[in-house]
């Protein structure tokens, strides 16, 4: 059911139903969550059983600002204070060594903690209530992962989230996703920051707000092989699924094996930033424009993931973005879901 901004109740409604234990679709700016009170491990079970992820892959918890990242963690060293200072709210994870005691079931029973501040106005409102709620307990965290089951497409709409869970579940709708694809995740427990899963800001903007020099996952690896890590999720090979099998090609690729299959009715999804190369497709496929720009990119992508899928085709061609820094985030999500195609499933 979805709870409209025009409701001039929608954010009580949402807090009630926060504090009764029950989920909540979450609109951010970067794709939308499914949230539960972070304190409440009852109500966090939920999460992961509605997406059927395993319950050592922990959760991120978002927070209305810095005041209540010290519920949650121990205080933060002063390049992740710089981090947060620069990119709160907005599309930055930060794991944090955390609070003994405090949301443990949310935080897989890790020693750290991921925080996340939420840029979308509908989400601070509602961190917000949640805080200083009019009747209740108040709720200082939202544990919420993304609002899609385990290894599938994140939903940039709350009538993606609907469309995956159901009208049961109350989604408050903060209409589409600004960003579109899930936040930068950055390790502060090191004297360097880490970064584990790319978003849309660079190692080169963060490494500038730390004061110190960031670290690609990889790099890090290097350094420390058998640093111990904890599960992520949106790290392993294969995950940000389609039903349609994806492949990311290069133009030349794409040609050539768009020749081969000129006779074949095989259903093609394509997305192609020139569309005027010479790409022969059977009548039951479709050739879509893909942005040119990586913001936009990054905004349109997991949604024409989804719009492929209703369509029914059998295979997703996605041209193959280019090598450099503001399109690592979009890249990544691409080879993960490309991976998945490769895979018997
Ligand atoms: O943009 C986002 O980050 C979205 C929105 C809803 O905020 N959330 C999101 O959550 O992408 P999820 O659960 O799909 O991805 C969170 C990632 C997972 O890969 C998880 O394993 C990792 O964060 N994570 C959570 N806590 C962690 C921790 N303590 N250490 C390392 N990784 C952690
Ligand atoms: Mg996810």
């Amino acid at each position: 059911m979805l709870l409209r901004s025009q409701d001039p109740t929608c954010i009580e409604q949402a807090v009630a139903t926060l504090q009764s234990g029950e989920l909540l679709g979450l609109p951010t700016e970067t794709v939308y969550g499914l949230a539960a009170n972070a304190q409440d491990d009852l109500a966090v079970g939920k999460i992961y059983a509605l997406k059927g992820r395993p319950i050592d892959h922990p959760l991120i918890v978002h927070v209305l600002s810095l005041e209540e990242v010290n519920y949650f963690a121990e205080p933060p060293s002063p390049y992740a204070l710089g981090l947060i200072k620069t990119f709160w709210p907005g599309p930055l994870t930060l794991i944090l060594p955390r609070k003994p005691g405090v949301a443990g079931f949310c935080a897989a029973n890790a020693l750290t903690i991921a925080l996340r501040a939420p840029a979308h106005p509908l989400a601070q409102k509602l961190l917000s209530a949640c805080k200083k709620p009019l009747s209740g307990a108040p709720i200082f965290g939202l544990a919420a992962p993304s609002a899609n089951k385990f290894g599938r497409v994140s939903p940039t709409t709350a009538e993606h989230v609907t469309a995956e869970f159901g009208e049961n579940l109350r989604v408050l709708d903060g209409g589409p996703c600004r960003v579109g694809i899930e936040s930068a995740i950055v390790d502060c427990t090191q004297l360097q920051p880490v970064l584990l899963r790319p978003g849309m800001l660079t190692l080169e903007q963060i490494s500038k707000a730390a004061g110190v020099e960031a670290l690609s996952a990889l790099q890090w690896k290097k350094i420390a092989p058998h640093a111990l890590a904890p599960k992520a999720s949106g790290t392993l090979a294969s995950h940000y699924a389609p039903q349609a099998i994806l492949r990311l090609l290069s133009l030349p690729q794409m040609r050539a094996k768009a020749q081969t299959k000129a006779g074949s009715d095989r259903k093609i999804g394509v997305w192609v930033r020139d569309k005027q190369g010479s790409l022969v497709f059977g009548p039951s496929s479709s050739v879509i424009g893909m942005p040119s720009d990586a913001a936009t990119c990054a905004q349109a992508l997991f949604a024409q993931l989804r719009a492929f899928d209703s369509l029914g085709v059998d295979e997703i061609w996605v041209e193959t973005p280019p090598n450099t820094p503001e399109w690592q985030g979009i890249t990544d999500r691409l080879q993960r879901a490309a991976h998945s195609g490769t895979e018997a499933r």
